[in-house]
């Protein structure tokens, strides 16, 4: 069982250059997308999480069953505007593109531990500004899991002192 089986890499999308890995193909798959989440379940099993954070849209389709998974709660990572009670936001540079990132300032009790789970890491300018805002809010930021990483973007640079985990990484 290779997980790269089931990831569809689309050349050139959304802009030149860039190679999309498609991980709804990997979702479609009911017991591959389990067996993803068991297995980030387990890389991350030695470590004590409060609560889970993931930034929109696709962090939500890991972070979300992966704190089912654990028992804990889901802190929603949302684009700027969404989120209706008090929040804090952080802008950030995309590996195509610019966005604000925010939560709710009561998203993460000071002192929580926080795994912060996204599908895909590539510059890693998502999974920073993600640690910026639980920092801010007081949570420590034990780890990062991803389905993917992107290893020539060298994101895991970005993340000083953060444990990253992927389930599978690539050369581009
Ligand atoms: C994609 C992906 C990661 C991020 C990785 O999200 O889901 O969150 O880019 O790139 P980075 O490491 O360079 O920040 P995107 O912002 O495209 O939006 P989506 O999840 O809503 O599709
Ligand atoms: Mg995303």
């Amino acid at each position: 069982m290779n997980y790269k089986d089931y990831i569809r890499v689309i050349p050139d999308f959304p802009v030149a250059g860039i190679s999309f890995k498609d991980i709804t193909t990997l979702l479609q798959n009911g017991e591959m997308y389990k067996k993803a989440i068991d297995d980030i379940k387990a890389m991350v099993s030695h470590l004590q999480i409060d609560v889970i954070a993931g930034p929109e849209a696709r962090g939500f389709v890991v972070g979300a069953p992966l704190a089912y998974a654990l028992g804990v709660g889901f802190a929603p990572i949302r684009k700027s505007g969404k989120l209706p009670y008090e929040t804090i936001e952080v802008g950030y540079d995309l590996e195509y593109g610019k966005d604000k990132l925010a939560m709710h300032t009561d998203a993460i009790k000071k002192g929580q531990n926080v795994l912060i789970a996204d599908d895909l890491l590539a510059t890693g300018g998502t999974i920073s500004t993600s640690v910026n805002l639980v920092n801010q809010l007081g949570g420590n930021v034990v780890g990062a899991a991803f389905m993917i990483e992107l290893e020539a973007l060298k994101g895991r640079d970005k993340l000083p002192g953060v444990e990253v985990f992927s389930l599978m990484s690539y050369e581009d």
